[in-house]
């Protein structure tokens, strides 16, 4: 459906933009309809730089991102408009894209005005308040509100609710699971996964590698703007490649066994300290600690908090800006079983 090759992104630097920054090199690989295909890399790799290039909000500065066989750099005007209606984003930071002197029932209005001007007002209503409850939100808790007054959680859920509204085949959501809580969380992992099975592809942004094992089928792994490992989730997650994942998984916390038992357990496992913590060895990680859940409630309590931060640190996946990656080369990927790919400078293992 969407086919990424050979994708480039270099931001310029500096003040009369003479240096550059590699954010994304090289990158290929495709999307394919009714399969959540998960992004997963440190923070700083890229992810959000590459979902931005594929809703044509950042030019690529190399390669080609095509829409069902069209290049999308060439959609102008109403073609541009029409790859809208099919692929749509949910942003990380959704404060960003509105602007507060909006109510939350203009957020929709945008859409009717453009996609569907022959919709009576009484039927539009009808389908927003549809669309909100299928995010599990409620239609007159938030139809009104400015946006300022809505939480984080509950926008993220309004942009979704809107995508639907739209003939999508395409969802980019990126990080969208961060702010929102709980037990909203399973609804909209729910409702994810619900829109796979309706024929949609979804590329699901994320850091965390538990709600990425738990939500794709296929796996993507960025390092410094660079694939270094993809392919069937399973095998990625199950017989890691590439060292760069092999890290990422070893520093996911191995939780205490109590944790095991599934959502029932998590309030007694709330006062889990460091020292429950096993890093294991390369390469092992209790399933468990991929959990959707995990990292939420490891980011309770104050040491837990800690132990979290200490994990981040460990797997890179706190913000560095500093690492030097410009004239790190990028690795051809090589086929090593079926659908699992790895980078690799012998081009065999
Ligand atoms: N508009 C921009 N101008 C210059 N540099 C940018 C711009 N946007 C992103 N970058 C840089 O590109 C790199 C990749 O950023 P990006 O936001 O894609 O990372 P990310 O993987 O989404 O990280 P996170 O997990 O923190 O969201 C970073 O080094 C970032 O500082
Ligand atoms: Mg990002």
């Amino acid at each position: 459906m969407l086919v990424l090759d050979n994708v480039t992104k270099a931001f310029k630097t500096g003040t009369f933009g003479g240096g550059t920054l590699p954010a994304v090199r090289g990158a290929s690989f495709e999307i394919r309809p009714g399969e959540v295909t998960a992004l997963i890399g440190e923070s700083g790799s890229g992810k959000s730089t590459l979902g931005k290039m594929i809703l044509r909000l950042t030019p690529v500065t190399s390669g080609t991102i095509t829409f069902e066989g069209t290049d999308i750099a060439t959609l102008k005007g109403k073609q541009l408009r029409e790859y809208y209606r099919h692929v749509q984003g949910v942003f990380q930071d959704p404060f960003s894209s509105y602007n507060p002197v909006y109510r939350a029932d203009r957020v929709f209005a945008t859409i009717r005005h453009s996609y569907y001007p022959g919709v009576s007002a009484d039927e539009w209503r009808e389908r927003v308040d549809k669309a909100l409850e299928s995010v599990g939100l409620n239609p007159v808790d938030v139809r009104d509100k400015f946006t300022h007054q809505l939480s984080g959680g509950q926008l993220q859920r309004i942009l979704i609710a809107r995508a639907l509204l739209l003939d999508i085949k395409l969802l980019i959501a990126d990080e969208i699971i961060s702010m929102i809580d709980a037990s909203t969380r399973v609804d909209v992992l729910n409702l994810l996964a619900n829109l796979k099975t309706r024929g949609l592809g979804v590329l699901f942004v994320t850091h965390d590698l538990s709600l990425g094992n738990y939500i794709s089928e296929r796996t993507i792994i960025l390092r410094r703007g660079a694939v270094v490992e993809m392919g069937a989730t399973p095998k990625v997650f199950d017989n890691p490649q590439h060292e760069y994942t092999r890290m990422l998984l070893t520093s996911v916390p191995q939780l205490h066994k109590k944790w095991e038992g599934g959502l029932g357990a998590e309030m007694e496992a709330m006062g889990v300290t460091p020292q429950d913590q096993d890093r294991g060895r390369p390469g092992r990680y209790s399933k468990s600690s991929l959990h959707p859940l995990a990292g939420m409630r490891a980011r309770k309590g104050r040491r837990a908090q800690a132990a979290v931060h200490e994990r981040d640190l460990a797997a890179g996946l706190l913000r560095t800006d500093t690492y030097l990656r410009t004239h790190e080369e990028v690795l051809p990927l090589v086929e090593i079983e079926e659908d699992h790919f790895v980078a690799t400078s012998t081009g065999a293992r």
